[in-house]
């Protein structure tokens, strides 16, 4: 199906896809058009086999300055509810593959929690991060709420909550937020470049150990320990494990199949 606001190269690098938002003249602003490619996008790269890590992006100006404030202005709260449990945000968050945010420029609420349903954060040195939602009588209503929370911490969270500041590619980096800091001009080489990384890995580990380090946010301590020892024993089930190993022991580099 056509695109008008999202455009996918696929093996932007070897079994690698990037996905960049494009609706440069306002930003990015996350509207629903452009909400619903993202995830139709998102889920046909998930099901695609020749296909093992992702990347979204935006430009140099902007990642994303927010859900789109014009749409969603006259929306009345019935009309929110609907528009909330169109469900994209959670079949975002549902993806099974790597995704990495290459951020550049602006990086605001909605824009901020797309970022935050990826799996790591690489970030251009003078990007801008910010939950501004309560300057326009609204709260982060997209995950910010909770997953900025569980990035950065309680107080954090509401320092930068409550007052809608934006902060800096340095201090999410110091907090935790983003995991690596680049410079401007090669945000998105090092986004694809650490993509590829992770696409060289084999693919059901890579898979299996997303859904562990992501079930330490939803699960108790022991029950996410269950879960990892599973995870940790299905894997040996797999031709990768063998091969992984054999190839160690063998001295040489090995040739993962997925499987
Ligand atoms: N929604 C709709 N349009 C937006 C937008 C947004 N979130 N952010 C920017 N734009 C538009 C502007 O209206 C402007 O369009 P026009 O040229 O037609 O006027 C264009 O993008 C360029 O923006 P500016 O002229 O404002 O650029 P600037 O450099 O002066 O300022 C900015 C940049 C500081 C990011 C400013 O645009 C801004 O504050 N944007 C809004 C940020 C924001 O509040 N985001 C949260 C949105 S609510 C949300 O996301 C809810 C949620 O939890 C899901």
């Amino acid at each position: 199906m056509p695109m008008d606001f999202v455009k996918v190269t696929k093996a932007a690098k070897p079994y690698v896809a990037l996905v960049e938002l494009n609706r440069p003249k306002e930003l990015n602003a996350l509207n629903s058009q452009l909400l619903h490619e993202l995830r139709n996008a998102m889920q046909e790269l998930d099901r695609d086999e020749a296909v093992r890590a992702i990347v979204i992006t935006g430009n140099a100006r902007a990642f994303a300055a927010g859900a789109d404030i014009k749409e969603m202005a006259d929306k009345t709260a019935v009309e929110m509810m609907t528009y909330k449990q169109s469900g994209v945000w959670g079949d975002l968050k549902k993806i099974a593959k790597p995704v990495v945010a290459a951020v550049s420029g602006f990086c605001l609420g909605g824009g901020c929690e797309l970022a935050m349903t990826c799996d790591i954060i690489v970030a251009a040195e003078s990007a801008q991060f910010g939950q501004p939602e309560i300057k326009l009588g609204i709260l982060p209503g997209a995950g910010g709420t909770q997953r900025l929370t569980h990035a950065v911490g309680k107080a954090r969270a509401m320092d930068l909550i409550l007052t809608g500041r934006f902060f800096s590619a340095a201090e999410a980096e110091r907090w935790g937020l983003v995991s690596r800091i680049v410079p401007d001009d090669t945000y998105l080489a090092e986004a694809l470049h650490l993509a590829e990384t992770i696409a060289q890995m084999p693919p059901v580990a890579v898979r299996l150990a997303k859904e562990s380090v992501n079930a330490a946010f939803e699960l108790p301590l022991t029950e996410g320990l269950q879960l990892e020892t599973k995870n940790a024993a299905l894997l040996f089930s797999t031709e990768d494990q063998k091969e992984g190993m054999k190839a160690f022991v063998e001295k040489r580099k090995a040739n993962f199949v997925g499987k």
